[in-house]
């Protein structure tokens, strides 16, 4: 399992030390949430303070758009050269068209499913995917409690993908931590995203090994 800690539970008073640490720490990618305040009900950050997060980070950016115009915003992050930009179906009129865009820049392209939404949405791009992230919050904030139909629908989506895509891997993000871990592996999980858990751990290198199963 690989895993990305979300930095949205970070001390932005002190964002590149605690960048510097999880990478030091193994993690796989930086998770990296991108909130509009129109998409969802809570404002982050934007490229100004990405590309600090990019200089500090020795690993890959992982960066979930939740936003409203996800052209603008995937133009506005494309520079920083993130492995992964995912943007939510539930606002995209035109995914396929989107896909190739981020895949012109040499980034990989993701799409982003909300708890409703079923993983049949994304049957038909499945192929042109490089990841499927599969929410198990609502969008919007850290440290919220794990909605556990993410565990079926990541079985769909894996038996799904094998037939189409088996290169297509499948995150998760919202309420992970070691009590649903080995749940998430067994459904055929390949990346969670952990924010609270690994940020308020005692340790976080022990925090990210605890998923890493
Ligand atoms: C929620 C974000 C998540 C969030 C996860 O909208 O997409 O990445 O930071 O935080 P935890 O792990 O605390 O649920
Ligand atoms: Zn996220």
């Amino acid at each position: 399992m690989k895993v990305a800690p979300s930095i949205l539970s970070a001390d932005f008073g002190h964002l590149a030390r605690d960048v510097e640490e999880i990478c030091n720490s193994g993690c796989d990618l930086v998770h990296v949430d991108v909130m509009d305040g129109h998409f969802v009900p809570n404002l982050t950050i934007g490229p100004v303070v990405v590309s600090a997060v990019a200089k500090a980070a020795t690993k890959p950016l992982d960066i979930h758009l939740m936003v409203e115009n996800n052209t603008f915003f995937v133009e506005l992050f494309a520079p920083l050269k993130p492995e992964y930009i995912s943007f939510h179906i539930e606002e995209e009129k035109h995914p396929h068209r989107l896909i190739q865009k981020i895949r012109s820049y040499g980034i990989k392209p993701a799409i982003v499913l909300n708890p409703h939404t079923p993983p049949e949405s994304v049957e038909f791009l499945l192929k042109d995917l490089d990841m499927v992230l599969l929410m198990s919050v609502n969008p919007g904030f850290g440290g919220q409690s794990f909605i556990d139909s993410v565990l079926p629908k990541a079985k769909r989506l894996d038996a799904m993908r094998k037939q189409m895509n088996p290169e297509c891997l499948i995150e998760v993000d919202g309420g992970v931590s070691d009590k649903n871990i080995v749940a998430l592996k067994d459904a055929g999980v390949d990346v969670v995203v952990a924010g609270s858990y690994v940020f308020k751990h005692t340790n976080r290198k022990e925090a990210i090994e605890s998923l890493q199963i």
